[in-house]
């Protein structure tokens, strides 16, 4: 199936390959629809095209071309240099789709005028194995036709929500940056189990299973997570030992500081653009 027709990726990072590799798993898109190019790295397109065959190419023009759809994957302080070179080939009929972090509508119009379809999204890299989180916000120029599309492309790779711009750094600060600290956690926990005799690999795999399995249940039992937290957690049990020490060291609160944080790098970020 090839719901979008030729979809050309500005940007060949990290962002761009988990899409590629979800539209692609999703059979949203297919390879030879998918044409990629970077600013230099050529084995890096290279690479791109052994792994997923699709088009790669290092002339922007031949990327661009009949693109209905462009996924601007480059990040906010290239993202001038890329327009730059894309001045004349990008059409107010394409779709554009930034995923770039702190730059806003407003900078996009500053910079291409007005005309253009763009939407601006917040993504993060579990997108490569369909289980993404994308908040949206249209243009003022995108059509009914066009949320459909970014609804259906963002939606096979995940969950799709719409926002308002003025959420976007919190969203930011929450499932665009989030990742990460899911993998501190599991890191950690991996770690402790071997400080405390399992094998290494066993430890990595029991830390990865609980935090999927913890996912998984929240979002497939609809229950509320406070609700599981008391569920999992009798009195005088281990649960509650560990969950006590982990709020003797601020767990909560961290958690809640590093999400403001992040989303206060993000508004920093976006002020400096
Ligand atoms: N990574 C994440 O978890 C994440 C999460 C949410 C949002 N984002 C956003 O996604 C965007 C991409 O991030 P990333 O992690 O994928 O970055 P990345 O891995 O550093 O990739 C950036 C890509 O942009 C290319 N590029 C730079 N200048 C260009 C130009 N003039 N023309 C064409 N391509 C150009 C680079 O090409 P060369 O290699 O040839 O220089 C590279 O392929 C960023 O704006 C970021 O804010 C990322």
């Amino acid at each position: 199936m090839n719901m979008f027709g030729k979809v050309a990726f500005i940007g060949a990072g990290n962002m761009a390959e988990a899409m590629i590799k979800g539209l692609l798993s999703s059979g949203f898109a297919d390879a030879n629809n998918i044409y990629v190019t970077n600013k230099s790295d050529k084995n890096k397109l290279e690479g791109l095209k052994t792994r997923w065959g699709v088009n790669v190419s290092s002339n922007k023009h031949q990327v661009l071309e009949n693109a209905k759809i462009v996924v601007l994957g480059v990040k906010p302080q290239d993202m001038e240099g890329a327009l730059n070179e894309m001045k004349g080939i990008l059409t107010h009929e394409q779709l554009i789709i930034s995923t770039a972090a702190g730059l806003s509508h407003e900078w996009f119009e500053n910079y291409l005028g007005k005309d253009y379809c763009l939407v601006r999204t917040m993504t993060n890299l579990p997108c490569q194995v369909k289980a993404g989180a994308t908040a949206v916000t249209m243009g003022c120029n995108t059509k009914d036709s066009q949320r459909f599309i970014v609804d259906a492309l963002f939606s096979s790779l995940g969950i799709v929500v719409h926002v308002k711009e003025d959420m976007i750094d919190t969203i930011t600060g929450l499932s665009g940056s989030g990742p990460a600290y899911v993998y501190l956690m599991i890191a950690a926990m991996a770690e402790a189990g071997e400080q405390n005799g399992l094998a290494k690999e066993v430890s990595f795999q029991l830390a990865v299973q609980t935090v999927f399995g913890a996912a998984k249940l929240v979002k497939e039992s609809g229950i509320d997570s406070n609700k599981l937290v008391q569920l999992t957690s009798s009195k005088g049990g281990t649960t509650l030992a560990g969950l006590q020490e982990l709020e003797s060291g601020g767990f909560t609160k961290m958690i809640g500081l590093a999400v403001k944080m992040a989303a206060q790098r993000s508004k920093e970020l976006s002020v400096s653009y």
